[in-house]
């Protein structure tokens, strides 16, 4: 099998794509790149510092506010997850809030948060290998990626796997959860930069149907044959 440098996992929100990612950079011993959770981080260091509005009216810089508030931020990849820190403190569960849930599509939409956010990843990966997860990684960001993948589930099963995950720790509606979903899948897939497409030559999976398992061996096939 061939090694290649960068390989990309796109989809839409719940589709599988971080499990599969963390599966699979463990499999090849690479480093796992969750870019959603950039984007989750920009969205929360607004709120934190009650630049939001601020923000997403343009009433401010964006980019020197953006190269300000990532001054801060350290970031290791290993093959289990990308490990954000802000201030020294790691931070995760602060990213899978609802109040940053329910902001993180528009501020990803803001093309000066996108060009900001896709300098940072490529300077990032530099010349590791990564599995690099999210919405652009093979259309835009690692446009160049050897190989590529598009996961894909029905939007019922999408939602029951984000409403597992969210109600082991709050207790939400389901239909808050399905609400919330839908929404962002119309954001991510409508706005006007980079939206949520199947690059070319991309593999498709559907995983609405299959175990974590039976993905990741579809595309350990795949990669003995690119
Ligand atoms: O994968 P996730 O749920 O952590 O992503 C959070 C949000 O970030 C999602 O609503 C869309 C956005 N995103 C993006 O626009 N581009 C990416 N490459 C990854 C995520």
């Amino acid at each position: 099998m061939k090694k290649p440098k960068i390989i990309t996992i796109d989809g839409p929100a719940a589709s599988g794509k971080t499990t599969i990612a963390k599966l699979l950079a463990k499999s090849l011993g690479y480093c796992l790149l969750e870019s959603g959770a950039f984007y989750r981080l920009v969205t929360y260091l607004l709120l934190k510092h009650n630049l939001y509005e601020k923000f997403i009216q343009k009433n401010l810089n964006l980019i020197e506010t953006l190269s300000k508030l990532f001054s801060s931020v350290k970031i290791n990849l290993t093959a289990e997850a990308t490990q954000i820190f802000y201030e020294g403190r790691e931070i995760k569960s602060e990213l899978r809030e609802i109040q940053v849930e329910e902001r993180v599509s528009v501020v990803a939409s803001i093309p000066e948060v996108r060009e900001f956010i896709k300098d940072f990843l490529r300077k990032l990966v530099n010349n590791r290998l990564v599995v690099a997860e999210g919405r652009d990684m093979g259309s835009v960001v690692f446009k160049d990626a050897e190989v590529k993948v598009f996961l894909t589930a029905d939007e019922r099963i999408r939602a029951e796997r984000r409403y597992k995950e969210k109600t082991e720790k709050e207790s939400l509606p389901y239909t808050q959860v399905m609400d919330s979903l839908k929404k962002r899948d119309q954001l991510d897939s409508t706005r006007k930069v980079a939206p949520l497409t199947v690059p070319e030559g991309a593999l498709i999976l559907d995983t609405s149907e299959l175990t974590p398992k039976e993905v990741l061996t579809k595309i350990l096939h795949h990669l003995e044959k690119v």
